[in-house]
């Protein structure tokens, strides 16, 4: 089976092929001629991952898939959540995103958090979504070379490690975007 995913960010694709079994095969965007930025001006994540997948599906008439991920801050009442992407500013940039949120927490005890991703695909017609989240910490710093976006500040539960400093393969089995695509890939295994 051949299946587009959704995505500009090199990050998640490389991700998300990591986590598909022998069988499935990912198809980016690069490969169809999209190389816009998709809009995303949804008011949740699966808004968002919806809203991703249907303008490739109208735009370029494939079937795909698309996600869409937010950290959630428990004492920022859930932000950066849905604006993640631009939290310090519209230039999208994780350095600032994390020093932001640093400076957020400086002096709180509370650092809870949690990073949830929403998947949404469109097959045959049909919409599924699949749903998947994390909880743990932000660091005192940032730690780690690995990864992307807030990776280096993310302390998952039970770790001393963030996920920047962790393989892809280890983030995979416990992050929010592995736990969403393992729902995915079962349901398009059963199919
Ligand atoms: P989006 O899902 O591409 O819209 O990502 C929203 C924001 O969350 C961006 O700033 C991403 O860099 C960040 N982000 C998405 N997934 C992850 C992840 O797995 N780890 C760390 N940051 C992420």
């Amino acid at each position: 089976m051949k299946i587009v995913f959704a995505t500009n960010n090199p990050n998640k694709l490389k991700e998300i092929q990591s986590l598909m079994p022998n069988g499935i095969e990912i198809i980016n965007l690069k490969e169809i001629g999209c190389t816009e930025d998709i809009p995303e001006t949804g008011e949740t994540l699966q808004a968002n991952a919806f809203q991703k997948a249907h303008y490739l599906k109208e735009k370029y008439g494939y079937d795909c898939f698309a996600d869409d991920t937010g950290l959630e801050v428990e004492t920022l009442n859930g932000a950066p959540g849905v604006y993640s992407a631009r939290y310090a500013g519209s230039q999208r940039s994780a350095e600032d995103n994390m020093a932001k949120i640093l400076t957020e927490l400086n002096g709180k005890e509370n650092r809870k958090a949690q990073f949830r991703t929403a998947v949404a695909l469109i097959l045959n017609g049909e919409e599924h979504l699949f749903e998947g989240k994390v909880e743990g910490h932000i660091s005192l710093g940032k730690q780690g070379e690995e990864g992307f976006g807030y990776d280096p500040i993310f302390l998952p539960e039970n770790e001393v490690r963030s996920f920047a400093q962790m393989t892809i393969i280890e983030k995979g089995a416990i992050s929010h975007r592995g736990r969403a695509v393992r729902k995915l890939v079962s349901f398009l295994k059963s199919l």
